[in-house]
């Protein structure tokens, strides 16, 4: 088979890395790809957005198999244009997108057919938007409705704080056209959590448990990003949870888009809150997360591109997911500047030596070749996963590579996977 994997990021170079051990397998191509992925298959220089020039090479390269990695052709509808054209691909077509692409749409959704999620309203003014946020006072989180790459998101501390976020988004528009709308809702505490499943329409297997680390900095401080580490299986979603989390959020959620009439297929991942009334939906994803894909995806045996055909050919009941019983532990390696402004262009030490270790895989994001060096290119980097019989061990496997690498201004949290050892004893 020939597969095409969309998408340049540390999830993307995951996902390539683990088609390329199918055997099913014979040529992977990433559009665009980074200089990680050039050793897992081919790169091709087509943006991720370019919708019209993916189908093109597919049809002229005779592609078998896409899989998209990050949400905005999807939101665009690139599952509807190859699946018109003939072509086979997994992730969800854009009505489905829009759990994603639409916080609006998400909460109304959730409304609808009663997967828990925090009390919340939507509003096309911001006056309207301001009197509720004086309703409910201090701790609210304030949503821009569209897509804003992890930035989107502002959870305040005060009325003031959010009055002004309401005045940023609809009146200034710091994000454009996706902060028209907004959607206020009040602040759950607990812990975080992913889960992710693997969706046929109607039908779903699950995947590992994980845990993303949002925040920049150690212990949960400063700003929101992308996620700055994960690891795979977390103990914060017992057996207990996790069928609350599959009745409540998962399978009203498949429910809810057949009775819509969305025929979706592809990823689907819960962010969740573990609150003390159980989980509650913080935000659906139409993908798989980054970093959670990638210690997720090195704990699976099983072949993940047989599967996929499985669940396109409508054989779902036939997928046996194997999971390996170790544990797997990420940690982002970021540039200066990010999550505002990356600065780029650095040399990256240290890849060569790190990627002879044992039980430590390397997963590049924002980085690219120029000759026999590579570069940073991005906000987020690399991701590098330790793989051990115990969450310590892994941990200590991934920060041992992450200190043999090097470049100025690198920044990576220390702390990533520390919040399970309370669980763990
Ligand atoms: P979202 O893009 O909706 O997932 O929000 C980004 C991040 O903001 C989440 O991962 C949480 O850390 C935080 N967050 C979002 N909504 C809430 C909420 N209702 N209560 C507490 N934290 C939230
Ligand atoms: N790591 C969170 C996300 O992918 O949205």
């Amino acid at each position: 088979m020939k597969v095409l994997v969309v998408g340049k990021g540390g999830r993307e170079h995951a996902i390539a890395w683990k088609v390329a051990h199918s055997p099913l397998v014979k040529e992977v191509y990433i559009a665009p790809g980074n200089a990680g992925t050039s050793k897992v298959g081919k790169n091709i220089p087509i943006s991720p957005t370019d919708v019209e020039n993916l189908v093109k090479f597919a049809k002229e390269e005779k592609i078998d198999l896409t899989i998209v990695g990050p949400e905005d052709p999807l939101a665009k509808g690139i599952a509807d244009i190859f699946q018109r054209e003939g072509l086979k691909i997994f992730g969800p077509t854009r009505d489905g997108a829009k759990l994603e692409a639409s916080k609006v749409f998400a909460k109304k959704f959730m409304a609808k057919y009663g997967i828990p999620t925090a009390r919340y309203g939507t509003f096309d003014t911001p006056q309207e938007a301001k009197e509720f946020i004086k309703q409910i006072g201090d701790r609210v989180v304030v949503k821009a409705d569209g897509l804003a790459a992890g930035k989107g998101a502002f959870v305040c501390q005060s009325v003031e704080e959010a009055l002004k976020v309401v005045d940023d988004l609809m009146v200034k528009g710091i994000l454009g056209e996706a902060g028209k709308r907004v959607v206020v809702e009040e602040f759950l505490e607990g812990e975080e959590a992913s889960y992710m499943v693997m969706v046929d329409g109607t039908q779903y297997v699950p995947l590992p448990t994980s845990q993303d680390h949002k925040r920049l900095l150690d212990s949960d401080r400063g700003p929101n990003t992308g996620g700055m580490g994960a690891y795979s299986p977390t103990p914060v979603i017992d057996k207990e949870t996790e069928d609350r989390i599959r009745r409540e959020v998962i399978e009203r959620t498949l429910k809810g888009l057949v009775e819509e009439g969305i025929h979706y297929r592809g990823f689907l991942y819960a962010g969740l809150m573990l609150t003390k009334e159980g989980p509650k939906v913080l935000e659906f994803n139409v993908r798989l997360g980054d970093p959670e894909a990638q210690p997720i995806l090195t704990r699976i045996e099983s072949d993940l591109v047989q599967h996929i055909v499985e669940i396109l050919e409508g054989n779902i009941k036939g997928v046996g997911i194997k999971v390996s019983p170790k544990w797997a532990l990420g940690v982002v390696v970021a540039s200066k500047g990010y999550p505002q402004k990356p600065e780029t262009g650095k040399v990256i030490e240290g890849l060569q030596e790190v990627e002879k270790l044992d039980n430590v895989v390397v997963f590049h994001a924002g980085t690219k070749r120029e000759g026999d060096k590579i570069l940073t290119d991005g906000g987020r980097v690399l991701t590098i996963v330790g793989l051990g019989s115990n969450l310590r061990e892994a941990k200590e496997r991934a920060y041992t590579a992450v200190e043999k690498i090097n470049f100025e201004g690198m920044q990576y949290r220390r702390d990533i996977g520390d919040k399970a050892f309370k669980y763990l004893g």
